[in-house]
Formats: C-alpha cells, structure tokens, sequence
C-alpha cells in the first residue's frame, strides 16, 4: 500500500477513564504522524499521559474516540487474531520493569515471541543467538533475568522485541530504573536500529536521552504541547 512512508497514523485520539466518581481524561485529542526510519523521544510531565498514548500506539489498548491508522489500515477494524499478530511481528514493546518471565533463560524469553510466530526450531536459534548477540549478550544466552543486571536484562527485551524483526520498537521509559551508563548502551541500541531503518519511539525523563532523538514529541494534560525536529516546530 503506498502512504508516502507514513507508518502510524492517529487523529483526534482521546482515552478517558471512568473511574467513578472522577472522569479522567488522559489524552485530549491527539494528532500525530509518526513515518518510516523516524527516531523519537515522547516527554512530558508524569501524568501526561505518555504511557496512554504508546499503550494505544503498541495496540495493548483501545482510544476512547478518534482514528488510529497503522500501515494505512484502521485499527478498530482489526479482530483480535490481526491485532496478536500485529504486537508479535510488526512492533516490539519495552517496558520500563523489562516484563521478562522469570523462570526462563534469555535465550527462552527470547524464543517466546518465535514460538508463537511458529517459526520452526533451526530458524527460530538462529535467530535468537542474532539478536542475543545483538545486544552483546551472547554469553549470557542460559542467563536467568535473576542472574543478569539491570541493563544486562533491558538488553534481553530488546531482544525479544526485535525477534521477529517488527518495523517498529516502543518502548515506555526503557532507562528508568537503570544507571546511566547503562541507559546509555540501551539508546545506542536504539540508534543502531534506527540507523538500520527501524522506526524508534521512546518515552523518557531524561532529557540527555529525548536530545539524541531527531524527533521530540512533548505532552501535556493529554494534549501534543510541541512537536520539534532538529529543535525545529513541526
Ligand atoms: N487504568 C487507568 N484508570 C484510570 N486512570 C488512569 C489509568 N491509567 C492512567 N490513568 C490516568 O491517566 C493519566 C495519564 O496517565 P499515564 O500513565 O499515561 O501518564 P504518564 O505520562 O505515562 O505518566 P508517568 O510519567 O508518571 O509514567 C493520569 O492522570 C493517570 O492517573
Ligand atoms: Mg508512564
């Protein structure tokens, strides 16, 4: 489908909770176009919503209003097969707190993305011990998340995200409970796939991290405040 690079595409996207006695709104109406290879950092204060919007972005959830085109396709139409299959294969999550499962090795949490792709054993080690290596952990591959550090751990999500080679990685303030020298080796991750022509969308507070990005995206009270790139308006 021809969409002049354009990879996500969201209009008037609001998400309001109702939680009772308080209505929340947490995003207002967002506009945002996010294209193929773009490297972006999404801040904000705590409670922007941030996590809201890439929540809906990485289709873990639902906007209450508006349209959300992913590839030119709308989004509310998908079942839930398209959609599984759309967080398997097309994005990669991270999380702040890694999500590994903890019982399981890097090599397993890796594998898991792949099994459930149905790629077959030989493709699927192949693979793996690529994306281990990667991140620089292929010594670390029958490592359990309880013997690795914190960055060590952070590298094993990227590889688990990129197993199966998804066009775009999320990740929802990937640093934040590491020190910076770590935070450091996960944005130069980052850079690497992006210079390989991954679109990168990251939330973070730290603004040494959103100055490396080409692309700054900043929320306020569920509303886009500015959008710069190269310290440009959008
Ligand atoms: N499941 C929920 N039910 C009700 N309110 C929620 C829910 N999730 C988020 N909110 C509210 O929505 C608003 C936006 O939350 P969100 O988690 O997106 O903020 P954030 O910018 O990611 O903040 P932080 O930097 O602290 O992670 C907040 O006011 C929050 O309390
Ligand atoms: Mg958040």
């Amino acid at each position: 489908m021809m969409n002049n690079g354009t990879l996500i595409s969201l209009s008037g996207i609001t998400k309001h909770y109702d939680t009772g006695k308080v209505k929340v709104r947490a995003l207002q109406g967002i506009d945002l176009e996010i294209k193929r290879g773009e490297f972006i950092a999404i801040i904000g204060p705590s409670g922007s919503g941030k996590s809201t919007l890439m929540n809906i972005v990485g289709c873990l959830d639902t906007p209450t209003a508006g349209e959300y085109l992913l590839d030119g396709r709308p989004v509310a139409n998908m079942g839930i097969h398209q959609l599984a299959a759309i967080r398997n294969k097309k994005i990669g999550f991270i999380f702040q707190n890694f999500n590994l499962l903890p019982y399981a090795t890097a090599y397993e949490n890796v594998e898991l993305p792949l099994i459930f792709a149905g790629a077959p054993g030989a493709i699927r080690k192949e693979k793996i011990m690529r994306n281990l290596s990667m991140v620089g952990l292929s010594e670390r591959a029958d490592h359990k998340p309880t013997e690795l550090s914190g960055g060590e751990m952070q590298r094993v999500a990227i590889a688990r995200a990129l197993a199966n080679d998804p066009e775009v990685i999320l990740a929802d303030e990937p640093t934040g409970n590491l020190d910076t020298r770590s935070g450091k080796e996960i944005i130069e991750i980052f850079e690497r796939l992006n210079v390989e022509g991954r679109s990168v969308v990251t939330i973070t507070h730290d603004m040494s991290i959103a100055e490396r990005c080409h692309r700054i995206v900043r929320l306020k009270d569920g509303i886009i405040e500015s959008d710069t790139r190269n310290g440009n308006k959008i």
